[in-house]
């Protein structure tokens, strides 16, 4: 991946009308209608207060995907927001429409504009191969005239080819790229070995994927895999987990499944699956074998005492650890605990063995922060799914726009 772009700091920002295209794709506590610790909106508003006051910003990004419950509107996100920048933060349920328009234009210099959640346009999600026609959608036509510069800084999303993260004519990165790609560089290009990473959470068949291309690409010595990616190797390698946990990955496993087997075979020594797993029984953390979850068939929320054992004696054994997913789930308390060792197994690399460890993903970030350990490993990354791929040196749509569409 040959990173070459122009920088926000390359050009004069100061009375300026500004695009930001980020990524503040949060977990959302649906009850409350709130967003859970968010290590993304903290971020964007370090660069906002460090290098964007003097400018009238414009925010679109994304949250979730069409389908999803928390495939919802950004206000909650602008609130959010303005609580960091402690100064008024203005939304647009709109993306490019005449309210956006007209919001856009009123914009002053030293204000902030969300706009509302970009996957609402039917155009957003395609993946363009062909970034020219990405530039020739409705959304882009229309709020490219609008401003003076874009800036294209979701760095979670930078795998995505879709039309607001390809699409600007011209495009700059922004600080919070500078500063991923800065530290990742380093495992990019020579990570000090063992390297594990920690597959958990949701999106099994994404980080499946990036964990094989990093096997292929001998950059990876361990992967440790729990939540949906361990539920979907399981099921692809004949094990019954139950339906409940079948219908999540069912779509996953049919186009899959003998490309999963075949992966597995191949890097069995090195995929390292749960032993054990946690049900929800009366309110209390009940121990199953993984031969058991089929005729509980319930959700297994969490890995068991026995595999937190085994990948924390791999990890400490191991350098480098990039975590991305939490091995349960976490926003419910009596899926919390193992997650929890985790982290803290991760901070004792840091500090003991002088490891380099890095946390990514929304989820993951948030587990950090809600166990008060944000601060204690190497460096809390916004990036997911696509930190696994960076790690190959995977050629990202992002930063290839961002090449192509210089300043
Ligand atoms: C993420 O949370 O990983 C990014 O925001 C990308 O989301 P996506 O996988 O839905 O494209
Ligand atoms: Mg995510």
């Amino acid at each position: 991946m040959k990173i070459d772009y122009t920088s926000y700091k390359d050009v004069d920002l100061v009375g300026k009308k500004i695009l930001m295209r980020v990524d503040i794709n949060s977990n959302i506590d649906l009850e409350k209608m709130e967003i859970r610790d968010s290590p993304r909106i903290r971020a964007l508003v370090t660069a906002l207060n460090d290098n964007f006051k003097n400018s009238a910003v414009i925010i679109l990004a994304h949250q979730s995907r069409p389908g999803n419950d928390d495939f919802i509107d950004l206000d909650i996100h602008a609130k959010e927001i303005e609580k960091y920048l402690k100064r008024p933060v203005k939304f647009v349920k709109d993306i490019y429409g005449e309210q956006a328009v007209q919001a856009i234009k009123d914009l002053k210099v030293g204000e902030t504009l969300v706009l509302n959640n970009v996957r609402k346009f039917e155009g957003e999600m395609k993946s363009y191969e062909d970034f020219t026609e990405a530039e020739n959608t409705d959304m882009v036509k229309t709020l490219f005239p609008l401003v003076d510069y874009v800036i294209v800084d979701a760095f979670g999303a930078a795998h995505r080819a879709h039309a607001s993260i390809v699409g600007w004519p011209k495009m700059m990165a922004g600080p919070i790229t500078d500063r991923e790609l800065n530290t990742l560089k380093k495992i990019m290009e020579a990570p000090e070995r063992p390297m594990a990473m920690l597959i958990g959470g949701a999106k099994a068949i994404d980080k499946f994927k990036a964990m094989k291309y990093n096997f292929e690409n001998e950059k990876l010595d361990f992967a440790l895999c729990s939540g949906l990616t361990a539920i979907l190797i399981f099921e692809a390698l004949g094990t019954k987990m139950g339906e409940t946990n079948h219908k999540i990955i069912e779509k996953d496993l049919e186009s899959n499944k003998e490309m999963i087997r075949e992966t597995y075979s191949k890097y069995r020594d090195k995929i390292i699956l749960p032993k054990d797993l946690i049900i929800e029984e009366d309110g209390n953390r009940k121990i199953i074998g993984i031969d058991e979850a089929e005729a509980y068939n319930t959700t297994t929320g969490d890995i068991g005492p026995k595999s937190v054992e085994a990948f924390n004696e791999i990890l400490m054994k191991c350098k480098t650890i990039i975590a991305n997913g939490p091995p349960g789930i976490f926003e419910k308390e009596v899926f919390r605990k193992s997650t929890n060792e985790i982290v803290n197994t991760m901070v004792a690399a840091t500090k003991k063995n002088n490891a380099l460890t890095i946390i990514g993903g929304g989820e993951m970030g948030a587990a950090a922060s809600m166990a008060g350990k944000a601060d204690e490993v190497s460096f809390i990354s916004t990036a997911g799914g696509e930190m696994l791929e960076i790690l190959s040196g995977k050629d990202l749509p992002m930063i290839k726009a961002l090449r192509e569409k210089k300043v």
